[in-house]
């Protein structure tokens, strides 16, 4: 079976090299560059097209690997070409479109979702070790032979593909923002952007660490959950205002994690709710 990609990125060269090294054959990759294209040097030995129709001709399975917003015309430039793709496997690496747009090309369609994120080409294959891929069309995928070597893998419904989007990109997006809302704090102590990183950095790995181990409900820590209403009022006045709506939104979910006692919950909910709260107590903002 011979693999070919369209979009030599940081996905469609990482997952090359992964293909490359459980025995797949690279049949190549297609660029709009052409030989300008300089691939990773791990591949220099796979050849680069500058014909769609050759790359696909010579592949059994093609990984269309561009920006999402680019597989549609992708997909477009392959429909002008007139030739019968039927037989060909397409995929695509998009976590948020469906397969949908492919189905013009062939009905053996899938998308293969790495739950990591690529900053550049993988520089180390073992980043892939634990890695799972969200598979849509599981089925289609098994039919073409690329799970032989993967093993971390679950099915996704495509009409559920949004929600499976949002919470990974909740998880990798959002944990960047918070850590930064965090730090926003930190560095109004007169600490520098460094030295406030490393301050923080045992804090979040330990706490990464907890969820691993004991899930996310066990192991929230901090005033939410022990119910320490002087404190959150406290971080409420220390806040900048534009900032106390974030915390407070945060606030909420974390607090629908815990199990205070009715009434520990109400002022807890009331503090982290209502507006008019801030007017009762003198809040200064
Ligand atoms: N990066 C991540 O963390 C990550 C994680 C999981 C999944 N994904 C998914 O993987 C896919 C690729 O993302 P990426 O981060 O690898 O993007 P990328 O690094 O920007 O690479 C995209 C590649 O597609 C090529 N391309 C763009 N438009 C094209 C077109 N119309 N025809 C042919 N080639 C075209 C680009 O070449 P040019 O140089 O010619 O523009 C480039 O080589 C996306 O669907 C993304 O959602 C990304």
């Amino acid at each position: 079976m011979t693999i070919g990609f369209i979009g030599a990125g940081k996905v469609g060269q990482s997952l090359g090299l992964l293909f490359k090294e459980q025995g797949y054959s690279i049949s190549g990759y297609y660029s709009r560059h052409g030989k300008a294209l300089v691939l990773d040097q791990r591949l220099s030995q796979v050849d680069i097209y500058t014909e769609l129709d050759k790359l696909v001709g010579i592949s059994d399975v093609i990984g269309i690997t561009v920006p999402d917003d680019q597989i549609d015309r992708v997909v477009s430039e392959l429909e002008t070409q007139g030739i019968d793709f039927s037989e060909k496997f397409f995929f695509h690496s998009s976590g948020a479109h469906t397969v949908e747009s492919l189905k013009k090309l062939s009905n053996r369609v899938f998308s293969i979702h790495p739950l990591m994120a690529f900053p550049n080409v993988v520089s180390d294959l073992r980043s892939f070790d634990n890695i799972y891929f969200g598979i849509e069309n599981l089925d289609v995928f098994i039919e073409s032979g690329l799970n032989l070597k993967i093993t971390n893998y679950f099915g996704i419904q495509s009409e559920l593909k949004s929600k499976y989007h949002a919470g990974a990109a909740i998880i990798s997006n959002y944990l960047v923002a918070v850590i930064d809302f965090g730090l926003s704090q930190f560095m109004e102590l007169g600490l520098d952007a460094d030295e406030a990183q490393k301050a923080i950095w045992p804090l979040v790995s330990n706490t990464l660490d907890n969820i691993n181990i004991l899930g996310t409900k066990k192991a929230l820590t901090g005033p939410i959950v022990r119910g320490d209403v002087g404190t959150i009022e406290a971080h409420l006045n220390a806040l900048s205002k534009d900032l106390v709506p974030l915390y407070r939104a945060l606030g909420q979910y974390t607090l629908q994690m815990t199990n205070h006692q009715k009434l520990v919950h109400k002022k807890l909910e009331k503090l982290l709710e209502e507006d008019d709260y801030d007017k009762d107590h003198n809040i200064n903002f």
